[in-house]
C-alpha cells in the first residue's frame, strides 16, 4: 500500500478519508522519516548532487545541428541570484521555453548579456564547445572546491544555499544593470494550514526568498498576493511543477525535504 503511486492516489481524492488514512499510516506507524514521507508522495528520482540543477537545453539546436546547450544552475548561482536571469533577463522558469538564439546572443540578450567577452567568455568561434557540449557535464573537483566551507544540506545540491547567502559566503549580485541594488524587505513569514486535518501546516518565509527573488518571479503569476488566496495550492499540483513546485523540483532544494516546510514533519 506504501508504494502505492501518485496518480493511484489521486484517482482516490474524493475520499479525504483514504488519503488521510494513508498519510497517518505513513506519519504514526511506519515513522514519519522524511525517506518514508517521501516514498508516498512518489517524487521524481534525483540527480548526483553535482547535477542538480543542471540543464541541457535544446529547443533549436539538434534542429540546426548544432550540440544541444549546458547550462549549470550552481556555478552561476554563486555570482548571480535568480532575479537577473529570471527577470532582468526574461529566462522561463522551464527549460526549452525561453526562445534564445544565437543572434539573441550576439546582440547581447539571453546568455550574451554576460557571454560578451568580457564578463564572460563571448560568442567567439573558439567558444562555441564550451556552451554546445552535447550532455551535462561534471565538474566533481570544481563542485567540491564550492561545497567547501558551505552548510551542507539533505537534498538536491547537498548545499545550504539559503544559510550561504545569509551567512554571506556567497554574495550573487541583485542586478547586473543597476550594481548595488539590493532586494526589497519584505518579510513577512506566513503559515499556510494545510485543507487536511492533523497534517502540520507549511511555512513561507518571504525573507530567505526575496534575497534571491523579486516579488513579481511569483506575483501574480505563481501565488495569488493575499495569504490562502491561491486555488488549488496543494501538494498534488505543487508536484506537478506548479506553485512552490516551479522551483523546489528542480533548482531550489527538492520537495524530499519535507521538513523544510513543514517543520511539523520530523527529520529523520
Ligand atoms: C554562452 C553560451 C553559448 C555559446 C558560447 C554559443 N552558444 Fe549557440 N546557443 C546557446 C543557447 C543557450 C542556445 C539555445 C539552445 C536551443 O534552443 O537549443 C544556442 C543556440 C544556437 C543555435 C540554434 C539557434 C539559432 O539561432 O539558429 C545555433 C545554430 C548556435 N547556437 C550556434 C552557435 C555557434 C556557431 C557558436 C560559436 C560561434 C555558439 N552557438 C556559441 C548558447 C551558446
Ligand atoms: C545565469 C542565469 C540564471 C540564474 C542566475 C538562474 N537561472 Fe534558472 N534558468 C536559467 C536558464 C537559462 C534556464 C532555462 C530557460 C529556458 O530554457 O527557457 C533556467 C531554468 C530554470 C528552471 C526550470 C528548470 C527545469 O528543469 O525546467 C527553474 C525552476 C529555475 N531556472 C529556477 C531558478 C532559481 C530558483 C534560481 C535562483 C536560485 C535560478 N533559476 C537562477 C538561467 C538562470
Ligand atoms: C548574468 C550573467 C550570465 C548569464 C546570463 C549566463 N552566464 Fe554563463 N557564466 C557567467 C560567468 C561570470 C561565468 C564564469 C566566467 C567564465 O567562465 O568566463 C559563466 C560560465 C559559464 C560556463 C562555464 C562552466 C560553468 O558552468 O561555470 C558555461 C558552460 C556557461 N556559463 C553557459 C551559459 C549559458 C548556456 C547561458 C545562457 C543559457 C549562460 N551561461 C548565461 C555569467 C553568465
Ligand atoms: C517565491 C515566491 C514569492 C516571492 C518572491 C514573493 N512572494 Fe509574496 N507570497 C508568496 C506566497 C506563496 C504567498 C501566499 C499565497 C497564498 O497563500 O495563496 C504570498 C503572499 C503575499 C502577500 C499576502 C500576505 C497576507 O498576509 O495575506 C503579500 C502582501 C506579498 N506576498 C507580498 C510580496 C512582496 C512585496 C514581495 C517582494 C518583496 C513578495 N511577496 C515576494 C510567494 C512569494
Ligand atoms: C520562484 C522560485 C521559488 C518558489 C516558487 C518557491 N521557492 Fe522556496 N526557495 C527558493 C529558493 C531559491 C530558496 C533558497 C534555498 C535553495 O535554493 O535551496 C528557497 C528556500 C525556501 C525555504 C528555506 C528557508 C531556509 O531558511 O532554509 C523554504 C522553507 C521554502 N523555500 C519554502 C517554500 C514554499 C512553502 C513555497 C511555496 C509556497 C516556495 N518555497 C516557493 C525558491 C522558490
Ligand atoms: C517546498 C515546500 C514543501 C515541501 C518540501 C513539502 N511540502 Fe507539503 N505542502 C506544501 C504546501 C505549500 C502545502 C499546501 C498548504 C495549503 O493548503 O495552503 C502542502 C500541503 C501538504 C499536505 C496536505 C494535503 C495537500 O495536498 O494540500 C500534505 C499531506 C503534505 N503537504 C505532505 C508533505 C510531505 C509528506 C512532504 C515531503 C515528501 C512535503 N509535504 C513536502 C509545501 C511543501
Amino acid at each position: 500500500m506504501l508504494s502505492m503511486s501518485l496518480s493511484e492516489l489521486v484517482v482516490m481524492r474524493d475520499n479525504r478519508l483514504t488519503w488521510l488514512g494513508l498519510f497517518l499510516i505513513v506519519m504514526i506507524l511506519v515513522g514519519p522519516t522524511t525517506a518514508r514521507a517521501g516514498q508516498f508522495w512518489d517524487l521524481p528520482a534525483l540527480p548526483p548532487p553535482e547535477n542538480y540543477g543542471d540543464l541541457l537545453l535544446d529547443r533549436l539546436s539538434t534542429i540546426k545541428q548544432v550540440k544541444p546547450v549546458y547550462f549549470s544552475h550552481w556555478s552561476h548561482r554563486t555570482r548571480y541570484t535568480c532575479r537577473v536571469c529570471h527577470w532582468e533577463l526574461d529566462f522561463a522558469f522551464k527549460s526549452g521555453q525561453t526562445e534564445i538564439t544565437e543572434a539573441d546572443n550576439r546582440n547581447g540578450l539571453y546568455c550574451g548579456a554576460c557571454h560578451d567577452g568580457k564578463i564572460a567568455f563571448g560568442h567567439g568561434e573558439g567558444n562555441c564547445e564550451k556552451c554546445h557540449t552535447g550532455s551535462l557535464v561534471a565538474a566533481p573537483e570544481k563542485f567540491a572546491r564550492l561545497r567547501q566551507g558551505l552548510q551542507r544540506d539533505d537534498f538536491g545540491n547537498k548545499i545550504n544555499w539559503a544559510g550561504a547567502l545569509r551567512s554571506e559566503r556567497i554574495a550573487p549580485v541583485a542586478s547586473i544593470y543597476k550594481p548595488g541594488e539590493s532586494s526589497l524587505q519584505y518579510r513577512k513569514k506566513l503559515v499556510l494550514e494545510a485543507e487536511w486535518p492533523y497534517v502540520p501546516p507549511a511555512v513561507f518565509p518571504h525573507d530567505v526568498h526575496v534575497l534571491w527573488l523579486d516579488c513579481a518571479n511569483c506575483h501574480p503569476d505563481i501565488f495569488n498576493i493575499k495569504k490562502k488566496g491561491t486555488e488549488h495550492f496543494q501538494m498534488n499540483y505543487i508536484l506537478e511543477g506548479r506553485f512552490c513546485g516551479v522551483c523546489h523540483l528542480s533548482v531550489a532544494f527538492p520537495m524530499d525535504d519535507c521538513h523544510r516546510c513543514h517543520p511539523g514533519i520530523k527529520k529523520e
